[in-house]
């Protein structure tokens, strides 16, 4: 089955389940907060609960650390500087390791932003979606676009020279004009790192409940690829389906993820991918949903929602989700050096792929194709060992 010698790279990521109010297309784990965070507590059980998961990754080093959400400037400066000193305590992490904080525009403040910085924060994300108020009123923000303006100006005077923001397009009624010129005001601030996401509608948000008017399908290429445009001539490359980085900016954490890397999640609802040589398995964890049930299980099993290990069919679909994100596509090498299995397991997938021109290998490059980027579950398809289309099941 499996055959490690040695992991993929370890990431550690540790979710902040609470926001100011919740934006009604939003299905991550947020939770709007009622009276007061309870700060301490919470990092109490962080704090637990990777101890508890430690076992499972001894010896190794933490390339990258994420502090996601829901939103982490929720929490104060001191919190989070206290947090990352216990972290540290326990595992080790390697010199000059991305540190990323999710940061919401209405949130902050320059002492908060310098706080953050000295607490050992070299990254921030902003969640911007747009700079125009009437756009971000409709998607129920809780900043209007000069605050976003204003956050980014305080977050450089803080110190911080890494700065992503994110965008989304396909908003409520809005225009190809209108999404360029959020690029272009977001081009005009020189952040780092550019996140383009399309507005997707989830199931359990409002706006599943009540779907607005969006941008039909031809508007919605028509705003990915004029920004992708937009972009390139500004200096963003894109590297992944929605990401877009000034050279040497990608975010390494969201990397690992893509290149299907190992990574620690602590939190409630946080996500755990472990490969393990010792017992040749890939398993797969997450800590339960709720921020009540997972505080009161703190330093308990209660704080398992769910664990599974993979399958090999498990590992080459997920490994297929992630990567093929990517612009810069896989290797031969690279997919035995994240999954231990032989290429050859994936051989008559990725031919099939390049036969339908969904995927091409241009010298041991593997990649999708422009084609198979706009129908990726279409690609998707053909790498679900139970679906008939399966190459090798024909
Ligand atoms: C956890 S949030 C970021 C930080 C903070 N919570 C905020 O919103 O300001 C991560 C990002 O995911 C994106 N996002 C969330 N829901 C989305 C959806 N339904 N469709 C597309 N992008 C979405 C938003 O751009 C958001 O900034
Ligand atoms: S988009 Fe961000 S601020 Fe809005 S509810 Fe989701 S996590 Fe919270």
């Amino acid at each position: 089955m499996f055959n490690f010698t040695a992991t993929p790279p370890l990431s550690l990521y540790i979710h902040i389940p609470w926001c100011v109010s919740k934006c009604p297309y939003c299905d991550f784990n947020s939770h709007e907060v009622r009276k007061d965070i309870p700060e301490e507590r919470y990092i109490e059980a962080l704090i637990a609960d990777l101890e508890q998961d430690l076992p499972a990754v001894w010896g190794r080093t933490v390339e990258s650390l994420f502090i996601g959400g829901g939103t982490p400037s929720l929490f104060s400066a001191r919190g989070i500087a206290r947090l990352l000193s216990e972290v540290r305590a326990r595992i080790p992490l390697k010199p000059g390791a991305e540190i990323t904080l999710e940061a919401n525009p209405g949130t902050v403040d320059q002492t908060h932003f310098s706080g953050f910085r000295e607490a050992g924060i070299n990254r921030l994300s902003m969640g911007v979606q747009s700079f125009q108020d009437g756009l971000l009123a409709a998607i129920g923000r809780i900043h209007g676009g000069s605050e976003a303006r204003i956050a980014v100006e305080s977050a450089r005077r803080a110190g911080f020279e890494n700065i992503n923001l994110d965008l989304m397009f396909g908003l409520p009624a809005q225009t190809t004009a209108q999404a360029l010129l959020d690029l272009h005001t977001a081009v005009d601030l020189q952040p780092a790192h550019i996140s383009f996401y399309e507005l997707t509608i989830e199931p359990n948000t409002r706006f599943f409940r009540h779907p607005p008017r969006r941008p039909d399908d031809d508007i919605l290429w028509e705003m990915q690829t004029a920004g992708r445009s937009l972009l390139n001539a500004a200096g963003y490359q894109r590297y992944e389906v929605s990401a877009y980085a000034q050279p040497g900016r990608q975010c390494r954490h969201n990397l690992n993820y893509w290149q299907f890397g190992d990574y620690l999640g602590i939190g409630a609802g946080a996500h755990a991918k472990i490969s393990n040589a010792a017992t040749q398995t890939i398993t797969r964890t997450s800590k339960v949903k709720h921020p009540r049930a997972y505080l009161d299980a703190t330093g308990s099993d209660a704080r398992i929602g769910s664990h599974n290990e993979l399958s090999v069919d498990d590992v080459i679909l997920e490994f297929a989700m992630n990567s093929l994100r990517l612009d810069s596509g896989f290797t031969r090498s690279s997919f035995t050096a994240a999954t231990s299995l032989p290429y050859a397991v994936i051989e008559t997938r990725v031919h099939t792929a390049i036969e339908h021109q969904l995927m091409t290998d241009d010298n041991n490059i593997i990649k999708v194709t422009e084609k198979g980027q706009r129908y990726l579950n279409e690609l998707l398809q053909h790498w679900m060992p139970e679906l008939p289309q399966h190459a090798e099941t024909r």
